[in-house]
């Protein structure tokens, strides 16, 4: 099938990618030029484990094309995927500025009927502003709007988009389902659910999954504090309400708390919805009070351990929101790098993708690329991210180089008992802490 697609960020570029892989032909466009240079020339804007690979894929395969102009991807398209962002505005809604454009921008191009598909994530009520927005452009285009909210995770892009549990589509018009069905049918045979239903139920379905995940994580961060008073270990506790089948064991890793650019923006654009269709929904605000906390605790860990933050070097180990992307938007790292530096500490990050956009973001913030290089001389180690490297860390190395040997284990990669072994101070999340005389 002839796709377009128009966005190409961390879900659109994912989404054309796999699409050219399951046999479509698609092209795809996006209004930031350097980005389409930079995938012309074969190279992909950020980093997503084996998407460039699938991107070579595409293109060599003459399946997959990137242009900035739209005329050279909306006309001839049976179906325009929309993968715009929808930032938050000043008052926590989506804004939905890029939504309306690229209505524009199909309304413009388009040459015969389409189906137009809303990927990003847009509060309940969206396509029919949309298909709105569309007419008042071009009164005479058959269009039929679907919304096919995206469940991929960054640094899991490629297989969640090969691979979706999942393919939620929302229409009120059979035909546009049916042309769903012919879209996804090679990822249906490999065992994808179908679920569809109509326009807004799929649209608030993905306001409810992302802010459900987003409550797990922080009632697993507030068992945390919970464990930490009464001395019991949280990891134990997920272990056993994880086996059970009613709550499953994901997303009850107690740390940090969430970040990237989908929990902490979806959540007040989720209670923003709800308030202007007249639910109150304090739940909402009370999870995103508890993802901060989480933060606040690790500061509290920092600076008890240390007294005075004034002159003391501390590491943080971990920049970007998650393991497996470079992607800092909303990272904990930062906004706890940015309190310890308010505090007078100084601050030197590492993270093995991160560092380059972390810098930008706080500049003073130190980034140094090797671990150990980071920790020397160090009177603390925060870890913010759970990047695999940093499991591997040779401890006795770790404990030579740094000043104090006292690690605060944020995301609970390191065991209790090496950390002792090794002579730390370890500082975990919801786990008894180790403290080491004299430091
Ligand atoms: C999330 C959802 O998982 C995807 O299904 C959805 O498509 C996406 O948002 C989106 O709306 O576009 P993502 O933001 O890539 O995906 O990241 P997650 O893997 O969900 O992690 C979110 C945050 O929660 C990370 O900061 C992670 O460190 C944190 N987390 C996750 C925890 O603190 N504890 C956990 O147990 C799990």
């Amino acid at each position: 099938m002839r796709i377009g697609i128009i966005g190409l960020g961390h879900v659109g570029l994912p989404t054309a990618a796999a699409l050219a892989s399951i046999g479509h032909d698609v092209a795809a466009t996006d209004v930031d030029g350097e980005k389409i240079a930079l995938l012309s020339d074969g190279r992909v804007p950020f980093y997503e484990p084996g998407l460039d690979e699938l991107v070579t894929e595409g293109t060599a395969a003459g399946r997959l094309r990137f242009s900035q102009d739209p005329a050279d991807v909306v006309p001839g398209a049976e179906v325009v995927f929309i993968c715009v962002g929808t930032p938050p505005t000043a008052g926590g809604e989506a804004s939905l500025a890029a939504m309306e454009s690229a209505g524009e921008t199909i309304a413009r191009h388009a040459t015969g009927s389409v189906v137009v598909v809303e990927k990003s994530t847009v509060p309940a009520g969206t396509a029919e502003r949309l298909r709105a927005a569309i007419r008042r452009y071009r009164r005479d285009l058959e269009v039929l709007i679907v919304s096919n909210p995206e469940f991929l995770r960054e640094g899991r892009a490629v297989e969640d988009s090969l691979r979706p549990d999942r393919i939620l589509v929302g229409a009120d018009a059979p035909e546009a389902l049916a042309t769903m069905r012919r879209v996804y049918e090679p990822l249906l045979e490999l065992g994808a659910r179908w679920i569809e239903t109509d326009l807004r139920t799929a649209e608030l379905a993905k306001h409810a999954s992302n802010a459900f995940l987003a409550l797990k994580i922080s009632y697993a961060n507030a068992l945390a504090r919970i464990c930490e008073l009464a001395g019991a270990d949280v990891i134990d506790i997920a272990e056993v309400m994880g086996a059970d089948p009613r709550i499953g064991p994901d997303f009850l890793r107690a740390g940090l708390g969430y970040g990237g650019f989908c929990f902490p923006k979806d959540l007040v654009a989720f209670e923003r919805l709800a308030d202007r269709l007249g639910y109150r929904f304090p739940l909402l605000a009370e999870i995103a009070r508890i993802n901060d906390e989480a933060i606040d605790a690790a500061f509290q860990k920092v600076e008890s351990v240390l007294w005075n933050l004034e002159g003391k070097r501390v590491t943080l180990l971990g920049l970007a929101f998650k393991p497996g992307t470079d992607d800092i938007r909303f990272a904990p790292a930062l906004t706890l790098a940015r309190k310890l530096l308010d505090g007078g500490a100084n601050v030197v990050g590492t993270d093995p993708q991160a560092g380059v956009p972390a810098k930008a973001e706080v500049p003073d913030l130190e980034v140094v690329e090797d671990p150990y290089d980071a920790l020397s001389g160090a009177h603390c180690a925060v870890v913010c991210t759970e990047w695999p490297e940093y499991r591997a860390l040779d401890l006795a190395r770790v404990r030579r180089t740094m000043a104090f040997p006292v690690m605060v284990d944020a995301r609970n990669v390191f065991e209790p008992m090496d950390m002792a072994a090794a002579g730390f101070t370890h500082l975990p999340t919801g786990r008894r802490p180790i403290e080491q005389a004299g430091t």
